[in-house]
């Protein structure tokens, strides 16, 4: 069986294009795979510096993965700091890191460019990152497509860390789901907590819908032709909607006739109807907090064998033992 590894910053609610770009493939691997999730606690600490946001987020995710259908018994699930051996290999692979490859990531510059003070935490998220992967010997890793250079980035130190001190760590590989690359915010963005262009998962109806009916289109009138690869609404609907509907709506973007309000009633009404039982098994497990505890700390002793090993393995490669 492959080990499969991913992991998501407990930083905010999660939403559909965390569910449809990593969750949603995490979830459907539990069977086939030796599945390998968590919840990347020290990740958001480089963006949420809020004791109560922070540890209550980490609960609520648990509770998302959970009620999405994540099967504890048949898989690895914990909380990233539950296992600090990470911190330890992270300074190791540090020490192999080059600056300009951190400098070149997307996702520092991004954030940078909109304004978020830029911390060393923030610049050394992908070695942290690399060291969640290399740890536990992971070989599939299923995320968006904003997070495949990050995985370039474990690739290349996992192979100088082989190179310079022998074969230590599995090289991983990234999956991208198709459907899923980037799943269009409301201003058709990528979706992102950090631009506030988001349709969480567990919403309550009435926000829910205010949501959706804010999601951003163009002004074409209703009659006129318009482009279905180029607006996000379609292709919002297109992870909702069967493919019957969806040949429907094509048709109503190309030949004229697309009308925006009712196709956001339509989309508003699938993701409630999609995600209903999810919302209902959410509120029990977060009535039920001991249980989650226990759920996690199950996890995290699982994954802490795995990781005292290859530790173990690094410290004697790199000469920390004597
Ligand atoms: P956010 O950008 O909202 O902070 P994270 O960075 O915590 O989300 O991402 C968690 C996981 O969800 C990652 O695997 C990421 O690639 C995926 N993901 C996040 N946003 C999207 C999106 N808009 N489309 C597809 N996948 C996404
Ligand atoms: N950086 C990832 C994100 O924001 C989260 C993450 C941290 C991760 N460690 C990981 C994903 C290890 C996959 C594997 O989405």
């Amino acid at each position: 069986m492959k080990r499969i590894l991913s992991g998501i910053q407990p930083s905010g609610q999660l939403h559909i294009g965390n569910y449809f770009g990593m969750m949603k493939t995490m979830i459907s691997n539990m069977e086939t795979s030796d599945l390998y999730v968590f919840i990347v606690d020290l990740h958001a600490l480089t963006s949420v510096h809020d004791r109560e946001r922070l540890s209550t987020g980490t609960l609520e995710a648990a509770a998302d993965f959970l009620a999405l259908g994540l099967d504890p018994d048949k898989c690895t699930f914990w909380v990233q700091s539950d296992v600090p051996e990470v911190c330890e290999l992270t300074w190791v692979l540090s020490t192999l890191t080059p600056m300009g490859l951190l400098e070149r990531c997307h996702s520092y510059k991004d954030k940078v460019a909109k304004g978020i003070a830029a911390n060393h935490g923030l610049f050394a998220y992908p070695v942290l990152m690399a060291a969640d992967i290399l740890l536990y010997q992971s070989e599939i890793v299923p995320v968006g497509k904003d997070q495949k250079q990050h995985l370039e980035v474990a690739r290349d130190i996992a192979v100088k860390f082989n190179n310079r001190f022998g074969e230590t760590f599995v090289v991983p590989e990234p999956f991208i789901g198709e459907t899923s690359a980037i799943v269009p915010g409301l201003d058709g963005q990528k979706m992102s907590k950090s631009y506030g262009n988001t349709i969480p998962i567990f919403l309550d109806d009435k926000h829910l819908r205010k949501r959706v009916m804010a999601i951003q289109t163009d002004s074409t009138p209703v009659e006129e032709p318009k482009d279905p690869d180029n607006c996000n609404l379609y292709a919002l609907l297109k992870l909702f909607a069967s493919k019957e509907k969806m040949d429907e709506v094509h048709d109503l973007y190309t030949g004229g006739g697309a009308a925006y309000g009712y196709l956001k009633q339509d989309l508003y009404e699938l993701i409630r109807d999609y995600f209903a039982g999810a919302r209902t098994k959410k509120k029990e497990l977060l009535a039920n907090q001991d249980y989650l505890r226990e759920v996690l700390a199950g996890g995290a002793d699982k994954a802490r064998e795995k990781a005292m090993q290859t530790l173990e393995l690094v410290r004697d490669r790199v000469g920390l033992k004597y």
